[in-house]
């Protein structure tokens, strides 16, 4: 009985899995809620996302490059106002061109370091001086790391935390007053490494958890306070960005999901002010369905799916301090 559920309980995740997200690749401004896939958008909206963007004012984080890059462009298209931030000045500039040209309502960028929470205000401050108000707040940067076995450095990881993690309390907290006049969205970017640990990312997955703690904990008193502000928190697989197939395309074995569609699920997911996006869902709601039917043998695949061997031992941890 117990391994019947075992194995029925994942097959029937992957059914609904397939029912929901199978269908055509499109998303399009003329055929919005077309094919299998818009079931929900269909029957959570009568508009569709890409217009019920338009002319929303969005804050986008990490916007400089990989996933982030891409929602600019795709909210661009959409009409969306947007406001982007990183730390390279020199890329968030061409991104914003670019933004300007795909149809943007308007697109204005502020560079920094989200390691210092005082900057994370300052973004939405900025952004209260040019539109005084927001809709959307869309938190996807993360800092630098390494791919490797845990090299017992402390500090890298209180500076991940600050950068992967405070930072996003920092700037919700101060653009919370104007999601709640505006009844908008808070869209946490996550990966399934912050649901389900694997081996090399130890810092990385430490962030991504506390996000979940954190942000689903914030949606409760939401609901108890009746503040209409949505959290959406999203759940990615492997993703084919520049950093990302740089980082880890030796070792994991599955090839990435594309960074476009991934970027238009996300804005989607948000805008439907979905609780929780799972993208590719066809790799990350079966992972999470063995999370806690089988969690021996999913450890097992997740080890199955890399090439260990890829992976060379780091010199031994510095002293702190530097
Ligand atoms: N790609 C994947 O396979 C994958 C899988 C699961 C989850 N995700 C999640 O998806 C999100 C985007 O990932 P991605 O692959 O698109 O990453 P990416 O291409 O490396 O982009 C990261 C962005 O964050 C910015 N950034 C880095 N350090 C920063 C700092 N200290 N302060 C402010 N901004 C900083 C980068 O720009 P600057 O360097 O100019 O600052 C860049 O714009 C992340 O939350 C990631 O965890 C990705
Ligand atoms: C999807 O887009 C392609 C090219 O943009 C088009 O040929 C195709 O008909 C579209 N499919 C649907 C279902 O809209
Ligand atoms: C919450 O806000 C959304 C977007 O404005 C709106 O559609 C929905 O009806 C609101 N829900 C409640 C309970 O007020």
């Amino acid at each position: 009985m117990g391994l019947l559920l075992k194995v029925l309980i994942p097959l029937l995740g992957l059914g609904l899995a397939v029912y929901f997200y199978s269908g055509p690749g499109n998303f399009s401004e003329e055929e919005p809620c077309t094919g299998v896939r818009y079931r929900l958008c269909a029957a959570l909206s009568s508009a569709s996302p890409p217009e019920m963007l338009r002319g929303k004012r969005v804050i986008v984080t990490g916007a400089s490059s990989g996933i982030g890059e891409q929602m600019a462009y795709h909210l661009a298209r959409m009409g969306a106002h947007v406001l982007l931030t990183a730390r390279t000045e020199a890329k968030l500039q061409k991104v914003v061109e670019k933004c300007l040209d795909l149809g943007a309502a308007s697109a204005r960028y502020v560079s920094g370091s989200m390691e210092s929470t005082a900057f994370a205000e300052e973004v939405v401050k900025e952004a209260e001086n040019i539109w005084g108000g927001l809709d959307m707040l869309i938190l996807n940067h993360i800092g630098r790391s390494y791919f490797n076995f845990f090299n017992g450095d402390v500090d890298h990881v209180r500076k991940l935390m600050e950068t992967n993690f405070l930072s996003y309390l920092a700037m919700t907290t101060s653009a919370l007053p104007m999601l709640k006049e505006s009844e908008g969205n808070i869209v946490v970017v996550s990966s399934i490494s912050g649901k389900v640990a694997s081996p090399f990312v130890a810092p990385y997955s430490a962030t991504k958890f506390a996000l979940e703690g954190f942000f689903s904990s914030l949606r409760h008193e939401f609901i108890i306070e009746k503040v209409n502000v949505s959290i959406t928190l999203c759940i990615l697989g492997y993703i084919n960005t520049e950093n990302a197939v740089r980082a880890v395309s030796h070792i994991i074995k599955k090839a990435p999901a594309p960074k476009e569609e991934c970027a238009m699920e996300i804005i989607r997911s948000g805008a439907l002010r979905q609780r929780e996006l799972h993208y590719p869902a066809s790799t990350v709601t079966p992972t999470l369905l063995l999370r806690d039917l089988a969690p021996e043998f999913l450890d097992g695949l997740v080890r199955n799916n890399m090439r260990v061997e890829n992976i060379k031992r780091p010199p031994p941890a510095r002293g702190s301090g530097h």
